[in-house]
């Protein structure tokens, strides 16, 4: 093992619903992977909580079989994962009785970190951070991790805000939105602030409009109850959406510091118009040929949520007003591909003649996959024969250009080691999170009014055709949804 990261310091991290999807998928293989890049330090432990009446043993067993199933297999060596798995402990706790929490106390050590990272149902949240300080198991450097849903609207989340806020500051509490520890993300800000190429022409001047798409081929099946519940506007675009639209459109920050950056975000959410009705496209699956119906996924035959969104949004502050942003997240589409597309204006005047509506530069952000860049610049054609223009991508793929850049760090991991280094800036602060529901209920609360129906759309494609017509009208097109 070579290290060439910088190990954090001692901690104790306990994972509640250390027995869930979440811990088996990403929380414990993400550290898995950490500990073989070296970055966790001797005498670092992760204690699994749960109510399951296992012993370290058995949820020694649970964290290989996890590690076997979700992290690659070259990485499968069986002395790493023995001495991972001695830093593993596991105590049956009870959310909301008094079963475990003593015994949680006592495994505590003086002078470590402690994390606590709250992979359950919002609703064990503020019984959770009570207990945590009633049994003075958390102290004031402790820090708890939260997942999403954070709220279902303004009102849930400022009572979870609120409840939360009892027993911890807040900057003890690091609200997880995954796509900000997505490599691609963060080196939006890196290309954004650390060039001088792109910050003088990212502005409504220059920029003719922006385009973000999160796709996705799977259905909804097998979480088909919660997301019924959510649709696409809850679990796509009120946190993953609105954070790249952020990073995107946020001012310079002062510094790289966590509430240099949030307070910029927040300003972008605050200065986002409502957009209008006519402006947002809502879609749900049809079954194709072997794949069922969204209804079906969802076992809801009369079900109005959609699993598909489309919608053109406008920015009110000096640098953005007038450039369009068109937002589209779905499933069952064509493949898993997300990026940020910012589509510049055509040069004033061409000197070579009609080019009209070519729009030869774009900036092509690749979150997934194949993480990377591209931007499409306009040259001559090669060869006799007068000048043509062709345009041509400047391609980086960062697996190509960059060693290791096929074995990126899954966004966990990175997110896991920032609460540790207690780096807050790659998560987002209450206000923030208030700021986007306040956005997105009066959306939600319009379609309800309404009684607004989704369209239909093929399973394997680009959504509805309403979704291509949002961009038609204003003359414009939808990047291709292709890998
Ligand atoms: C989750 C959503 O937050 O993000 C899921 O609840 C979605 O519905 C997922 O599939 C997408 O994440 P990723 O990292 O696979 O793009």
């Amino acid at each position: 093992m070579v290290s060439r990261v910088i190990p954090v310091e001692v901690f104790d991290l306990v994972i509640f619903g250390g027995t869930g999807d979440l811990a088996r998928r990403k929380i414990l293989p993400g550290l898995y992977r950490r500990f073989l890049a070296g970055q966790l330090p001797e005498g670092a432990r992760i204690i699994g909580a749960a109510r399951a009446d296992f012993d370290d043993a058995g949820y020694r067993q649970f964290v290989n079989d996890a590690i076997c199933e979700f992290v690659k297999s070259s990485r499968h060596d069986k002395a790493h994962i023995d001495e991972f798995l001695s830093r593993i402990k596991y105590l049956p706790v009870d959310a909301l009785g008094d079963a475990g929490w003593q015994g949680l106390a006592s495994l505590m050590r003086p002078n470590v970190i402690r994390a606590f990272y709250f992979s359950v149902a919002p609703r064990l949240f503020g019984p959770l951070a009570e207990r945590l300080h009633d049994h003075g198991i958390a102290d004031a450097e402790s820090r708890i991790v939260v997942e999403k849903p954070f709220g279902r609207d303004l009102k849930s989340a400022k009572a979870l805000n609120a409840v939360l806020a009892e027993s911890f500051d807040e900057h003890q509490i690091y609200r997880i939105d995954h796509y900000l520890g997505k490599e691609t993300v963060q080196n939006l800000m890196a290309v954004r602030f650390g060039n001088m190429l792109f910050e003088p022409l990212w502005n409504s001047q220059y920029v003719d409009h922006i385009q973000i798409t999160v796709a996705e081929s799977v259905g909804v099946g097998g979480r088909g109850s919660y997301y019924d519940k959510s649709g696409a506007i809850r679990d796509m675009v009120q946190n993953h959406l609105m954070q790249l639209l952020c990073l995107i459109a946020m001012e310079p920050p002062s510094e790289f510091e966590p509430d240099a950056v949030r307070d910029e975000k927040l300003k972008v959410i605050r200065a986002l118009d409502a957009p209008d009705q006519q402006d947002i496209v809502r879609g749900q699956y049809r079954s194709g040929e072997d794949t069922p119906s969204y209804r079906d996924d969802a076992e809801n035959d009369e079900s109005t949520t959609e699993s598909f969104i489309a919608m053109k949004l406008g920015i009110s502050n000096w640098r953005w007003k007038g450039t369009p942003i068109y937002l589209r997240t779905g499933k069952r589409l064509r493949e898993r591909t997300s990026e940020i597309a910012v589509v510049f204006k055509d040069p004033p005047h061409s000197i070579f003649g009609e080019q009209e509506g070519r729009r030869g530069n774009v900036l092509v952000i690749r979150l997934q996959p194949n993480e990377g860049m591209n931007l499409r610049v306009t040259i001559k054609e090669p060869g006799p024969g007068g000048m043509r223009l062709i345009e041509v991508p400047l391609d980086m793929s960062f697996a190509e250009a960059l060693a290791d850049g096929d074995d990126i760090p899954d966004a966990y991991e990175r997110l896991i080691m920032d609460v540790m280094r207690g780096n807050q800036t790659l998560f987002m602060r209450g206000d923030e999170v208030e700021a986007a529901w306040a956005w997105t209920d009066p959306i939600i609360q319009a379609w309800e009014d309404a009684r607004k129906k989704p369209v239909e759309y093929d399973p394997g494609g680009s959504g509805p055709d309403d979704s291509l017509m949002l961009l038609h009208r204003d003359g414009r097109r939808w990047r291709e949804i292709k890998a």
